[in-house]
């Protein structure tokens, strides 16, 4: 397919089932995990304006910074650290409406105001967190866990 996304506007429902599709074909035939994450974060930045899109992934005891969108980053979160490493260590997506109310939470920047961490799974164990940030309070809702969710499963091996 050719190289360039759709965009739309309308409710967030309609974004992520116009983007999904896109997206899917964007990893159509490419095996390489780098490339599908570099993309999925391009084409999610392009959508939907966040300010920070991207993948930490699990190298021994820590996250390390993956493929992103978005401002430059912390590099390492340990297990249990942050909503990343919360997310890694309960192996379920969190929600944070507001960052400022999460103990513990890890600000690469102050700009952001609302989160969403989904883990993503190989053979059933956490391999990495899909992090995308928001500039807006409450930006993030089960529709983003859901989408999102179903994002990151095309990439578990
Ligand atoms: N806020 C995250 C750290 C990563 S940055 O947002 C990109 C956390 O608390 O885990």
């Amino acid at each position: 397919m050719a190289e360039d996304l759709s965009i739309i506007q309308g409710t967030k429902e309609e974004q992520y089932r116009t983007l999904l599709p896109q997206i899917k074909a964007l990893m159509e035939g490419e095996p390489d995990l780098i490339a599908n994450l570099a993309n999925i974060c391009g084409a999610l930045k392009e959508q939907f304006g966040w300010l920070w899109v991207g993948f930490y992934l699990v190298k021994k005891d820590e996250l390390v910074l993956g493929p992103f969108q978005g401002p430059v980053a912390c590099t390492r979160i340990r297990k249990g650290r942050g909503v990343c490493g919360a997310a890694w260590q309960q192996g379920n997506s969190l929600v944070v409406p507001d960052v400022e109310k999460f103990p513990g939470h890890i600000a690469c920047s102050s700009l952001s105001k609302s989160e969403i961490v989904v883990p993503l799974f190989s053979n059933n164990v956490v391999a990495g967190v899909l992090d995308v940030d928001s500039i807006l309070l409450k930006d993030f809702d089960e529709t983003d866990k859901k989408y999102l969710e179903e994002i990151v499963s095309w990439i578990e091996g």
